[in-house]
C-alpha cells in the first residue's frame, strides 16, 4: 500500500490526478465511486478538471458501492441521488452510463446481476473508497467475509449514528444496505481509500499497521497489489 499524507486540499488534487493520467490513458475507464463526505473534495477537483478539458468522462462508465435500502433515487438521501448532485451533473458522463445497486430490488439475483454487470465491463479500474470508524469499506460492516460478493446487509448501529446527521432523526436511517462485497471491491485493478479528521485515525491505523482481519474489513486492503491511501494529517496522526 502506498500511503500519501497532506491536507484535505492537497490529498484531493493529488488523488484527481489519477484519475487524469487514467482518463487519458483509457478514456473507456470503468470507475468505481463512493459516497459520503469524504469525497466531496474530490469530487470538487475531477468536476473542474473536467471543466477545463483535462480529461473527459464521455466513454465511462461508474459503478457505485451501495445504496440505502428503501430509498429510491429521486430520495435526496439516496446514494444515487448523491451521485448525481455531487458527481455526475458536473461531469460529463452519460447517466446512462451509471450504475448504483438497487436500494427497492433487494434480491439476490439482482445482487449478482449488479456484479455480473462490472465484470461484462471489463472489471472496475479505479476503485474510490471512503472507511467508516469501525473500518467498513462500501457498507460491508466487520465480520463480513472477504470472499462476499454484493449483497444486502444490515447497518450497525454506529453506522447508522454515524449518518444519523443526514437524516431528521435516527428513526429515519434506513437499517439496511445493498453494497458491493469485499471480494467485489478487491476485483478493482487499482483501488484508492481517503480518510479524513481526528475520527478516523484510529481505524487507519488498524487497516495500515494492524493483523489483515474480517473484523477490520479495511484491513484486506493490505493483500491488494495496487492500493494507495490519501490521509489528510489528522487521519494519518496515529501512524
Ligand atoms: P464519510 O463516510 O466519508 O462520510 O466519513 C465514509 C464511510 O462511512 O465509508
Amino acid at each position: 500500500m502506498k500511503v500519501f499524507v497532506n491536507t484535505p486540499e492537497k490529498i484531493a488534487e493529488m488523488a484527481a490526478q489519477r484519475y487524469v493520467k487514467l482518463l487519458n490513458e483509457k478514456p473507456t475507464a470503468i470507475l468505481g465511486h463512493a459516497t459520503g463526505s469524504t469525497p466531496l473534495g474530490l469530487y470538487a477537483e475531477l468536476a473542474k478538471l473536467n471543466a477545463e478539458g483535462k480529461m473527459s468522462y464521455a466513454k465511462c462508465t461508474s459503478f457505485n458501492l451501495d445504496e440505502y435500502v428503501g430509498l429510491d433515487g429521486t430520495h435526496d438521501q439516496s446514494y444515487r441521488y448523491f451521485m448525481n448532485e455531487n458527481l455526475f451533473k458536473h461531469i460529463d458522463i452519460r447517466l446512462d452510463h451509471t450504475f448504483v445497486p438497487s436500494g427497492l430490488d433487494t434480491s439476490a439475483e439482482t445482487a449478482a446481476a449488479y456484479d455480473k454487470a462490472i465484470e461484462a465491463a471489463g472489471g472496475i479500474d479505479i476503485q474510490l473508497l471512503g472507511i467508516g470508524n469501525n473500518g467498513h469499506i462500501g457498507f460491508n460492516e466487520p465480520g463480513t467475509p472477504f470472499g462476499s460478493l454484493t449483497h444486502m446487509v444490515e447497518l450497525t448501529e454506529s453506522t447508522r449514528q454515524a449518518n444519523a446527521r443526514f437524516f431528521e432523526s435516527i428513526d429515519e436511517v434506513p437499517t439496511h444496505a445493498v453494497t458491493m462485497g469485499i471480494k467485489t471491491v478487491m476485483n478493482a485493478k487499482s483501488i484508492i481509500l481517503m480518510a479524513i479528521g481526528k475520527s478516523k485515525a484510529p481505524i487507519i491505523k488498524e487497516t495500515i499497521q494492524g493483523p489483515v482481519t474480517e473484523a477490520v474489513p479495511a484491513s484486506v486492503l493490505q493483500l491488494h497489489p495496487d492500493v494507495e491511501i490519501y490521509l489528510d494529517y489528522e487521519a494519518a496522526s496515529l501512524l
